[in-house]
């Protein structure tokens, strides 16, 4: 009887405030509780691709873009990651407005953004909400969050989305289904 091996996955991410990280290791303990062979790294010590065949890589949004870390490896690292399954999200605040222009915003996708992802060609795209605390933000960014439909502060994690996600990547990978995936996280 031959066993197809397990997918060897890099689950890399760029944060600046951590809300990435727990993401990032919330998708690789979902892969790795179905089978996969994933290692999660902070993107700035990244290992050599070869031998992965896939990657999911996260950044938070700073400015509408990317971490520059994110973007500098992703700019760097093209040639390895073209030819691999790749995946691409970003954590930031607009998944987390609502009302119709909320909503509406929440969709639009930076065009920095935008420019990753036509050069990147990620197998799938997914932008979720992070974290936002009221503290130190100013007066105009929170008059602009408002207006925009940000409704609460705090975390806005959404951990049903990302569970959702991390399932198409696990069905693409074709990893079977856990009986019981166990995670610290809600
Ligand atoms: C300086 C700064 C700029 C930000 N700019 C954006 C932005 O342009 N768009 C957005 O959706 N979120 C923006 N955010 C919100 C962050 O993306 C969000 O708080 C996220 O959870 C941060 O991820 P991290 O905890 O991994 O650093 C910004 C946050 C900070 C601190």
């Amino acid at each position: 009887m031959t066993t197809t091996p397990a997918p060897h996955v890099a689950v890399l991410f760029a944060t600046a405030q951590g809300s990435t990280r727990d993401i990032a290791e919330f998708i690789h303990e979902e892969l790795v509780s179905r089978g996969a062979n994933a290692e999660l790294h902070d993107i700035e010590h990244a290992p050599d691709l070869t031998g992965f065949d896939s990657a999911v890589i996260g950044s938070a949004i700073h400015n509408m873009e990317l971490l520059p870390e994110a973007s500098a490896y992703i700019r760097h690292n093209l040639p390895s990651l073209t030819g691999k399954n790749v995946w691409l999200f970003t954590v930031g605040l607009g998944p987390a407005l609502r009302g119709p222009i909320g909503r509406w915003a929440g969709r639009q996708i930076p065009g920095k953004i935008g420019a990753v992802i036509a050069t990147l060609h990620p197998r799938d795209y997914a932008a979720f909400a992070g974290k936002y605390e009221r503290e130190g933000v100013s007066w105009r960014a929170r008059a602009m969050f408002r207006l925009l439909g940000g409704t609460r502060y705090g975390d806005l994690r959404d951990w049903d989305a990302v569970r959702r996600w991390a399932d198409t990547i696990a069905h693409t990978l074709q990893l079977p289904h856990a009986s019981t995936i166990n995670t610290s996280h809600p």
